[in-house]
């Protein structure tokens, strides 16, 4: 019986994932660690609703479990030496150097984990890939274990996680299934085993499934490609629908009736963004090159493709309609976040067409419930299109969106927040210069009471 967990990386992973074992787990001690030490000084915040990380749900479960069982510090090597169980969850982004620049998972994060547990562990531990990883990779964790460990045993399995940001804690708590893979030897099979041990406290067996280690880490890339590939195809259809008269919500509506195509996942929008589509189909195009397969790797390929043209399509369709010109025109932004119910921004369609309005000069009024100003422009900074003092001027954050509407010419809603919903849209029509144009990239407003009210309103896909 596992009685000691450390899980390396505290983010957005790591955090819930490790809460949730914690709450579900009383008996087992959970370290969450990272490097990153305010990070840590926020998960511990004496006031839960500070924790750094925005998912409904999530801070009642630490206020419930940290400090009884559920531990967050930045002593590494210490969670290492204690824990039987050591869970991976640090970030594997895009290389943005050397070979595979721009495709391939940077692993220099796993790496450096797998020599701290193997510099460190003095007891046989089994360590489990919880970050997504291309396959194989657990052998490379194993060579660097085995050859540089202290003649300890280590058992590599694979348990990638599913969760999409906004619904963790749901998605934790009723996973559609827990993956685990794991060698086929008996210490193989008895390390899948304990991790099971763990899951079965709040999953139902029939939902844990387990596999070899390489179908384990390839199953995750092909889920998030599958995912991603959904939203690119309704996203094509969806240009097709604005030159043909067809609604693409209706058109999601009755292919996704047909319980072979299912109904999820048909939204149509301004493109997909979070931290993991395009990294993981980048990845997943890199290593079918890397094995001479290049029609698969096209394939792809092509749903990155679809999606970048998704999102600039948006901005120039915003320039096109406000008479070829937006220059010195205000464009208010509803939503920043890459979607709702998250204060996540990391590759949203939101900065990418702020991006491109930016370079028409236009000035971008910015609100989202969740995300921070100094995010904002951090994530506009990252980008280096022009200078920060240009961005500054360029784009304004306001904490209030009837305030982030006053005067502008247009209002681009780029995040499904439920809150726009409810907004007197009659106020803000007052206050904005005629025509008042909506481009709605999220489909999520209503075209009817907008039109009453006297709005120009233009969704994707219609
Ligand atoms: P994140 O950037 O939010 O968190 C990673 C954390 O790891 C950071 O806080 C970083 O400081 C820490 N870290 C990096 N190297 C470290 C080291 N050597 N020692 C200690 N801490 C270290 O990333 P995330 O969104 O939690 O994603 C983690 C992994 O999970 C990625 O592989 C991602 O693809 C995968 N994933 C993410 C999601 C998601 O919704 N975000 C869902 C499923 C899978
Ligand atoms: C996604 C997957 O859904 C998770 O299963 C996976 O664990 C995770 O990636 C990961 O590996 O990081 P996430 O990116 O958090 O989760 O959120 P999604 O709900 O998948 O949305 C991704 C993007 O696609 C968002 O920008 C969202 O707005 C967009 N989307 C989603 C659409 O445009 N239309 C849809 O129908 C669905």
């Amino acid at each position: 019986m596992i009685k000691n967990i450390c899980c390396i990386g505290a983010g957005y992973v790591g955090g819930p994932t490790m809460a949730i074992i914690a709450q579900k787990c009383p008996n087992i001690k959970v370290t969450v660690v990272d490097l990153n030490e305010s990070r840590i000084q926020a998960w511990n915040d004496a006031d839960v609703n500070n924790i750094p990380i925005y998912e409904p749900g999530l801070s009642e479960i630490v206020r419930e479990a940290r400090g009884r069982n559920l531990f967050f510090s930045t002593d590494v090597d210490k969670a290492i030496d204690e824990a039987e169980m050591i869970f991976i969850s640090v970030n594997t982004p895009t290389k943005t150097y050397g070979i595979g620049k721009g495709m391939a998972a940077d692993l220099k994060y796993i790496e450096l984990c797998a020599r701290q547990i193997a510099r460190v562990s003095k007891s046989n531990k089994i360590v489990v890939e919880k970050s997504t990883l291309p396959v194989r990779t657990a052998s490379a964790i194993k060579s660097i274990l085995d050859h540089t460990g202290n003649g300890v045993q280590f058992q590599i399995l694979s348990n990638p996680e599913f969760l999409a940001e906004g619904t963790a804690v749901e998605d934790l708590l009723a996973p559609d299934r827990v993956l685990i893979g794991g060698d086929s030897s008996q210490e193989g099979q008895k390390a899948i085993n304990q991790l099971v041990n763990i899951y079965v406290n709040w999953v139902p067996n029939e939902r844990i499934l387990t596999t070899n280690v390489w179908s384990s880490e390839l199953s995750k890339l092909t889920a998030n490609a599958f995912l991603a590939q959904r939203v690119s195809s309704i996203n094509a259809m969806s240009e097709l629908c604005e030159k043909t008269g067809a609604d693409v919500n209706e058109v999601a509506k009755a292919i996704g009736m047909d319980s072979r195509i299912g109904s999820k996942f048909l939204k149509s929008s301004v493109g997909f963004g979070g931290s993991c589509f395009q990294k993981d189909i980048l990845n997943l195009v890199y290593i079918a090159k890397s094995y001479g397969l290049d029609e698969v790797a096209d394939y792809w390929e092509q749903v990155i493709i679809m999606n970048d043209h998704q999102k600039r399509r948006f901005a120039k369709n915003i320039v096109k309609t406000l008479y070829n010109t937006v220059s010195e025109k205000k464009i208010a932004f509803l939503g920043w976040a890459f979607k709702k119910d998250t204060n996540d921004t990391r590759e949203s369609a939101a900065i990418f067409v702020a991006d491109d309005l930016l370079a028409e000069q236009a000035i971008i009024a910015v609100y989202d419930p969740k995300v921070k100003k100094e995010q904002i422009y951090i994530d506009l900074n990252y980008l280096e299109t022009r200078s920060e003092q240009q961005n500054s001027k360029g784009l304004v954050v306001f904490d209030d969106p009837y305030e982030a509407c006053k005067d502008v010419h247009a209002i681009a809603i780029l995040t499904e927040w439920e809150e726009f919903k409810t907004y007197n849209w009659q106020n803000i029509y007052d206050q904005m210069q005629k025509p008042a144009f909506i481009f709605d990239g999220r489909n999520v407003l209503n075209k009817k009471e907008l039109e009453e009210i006297g709005f120009v309103y233009q969704a994707i896909g219609s």
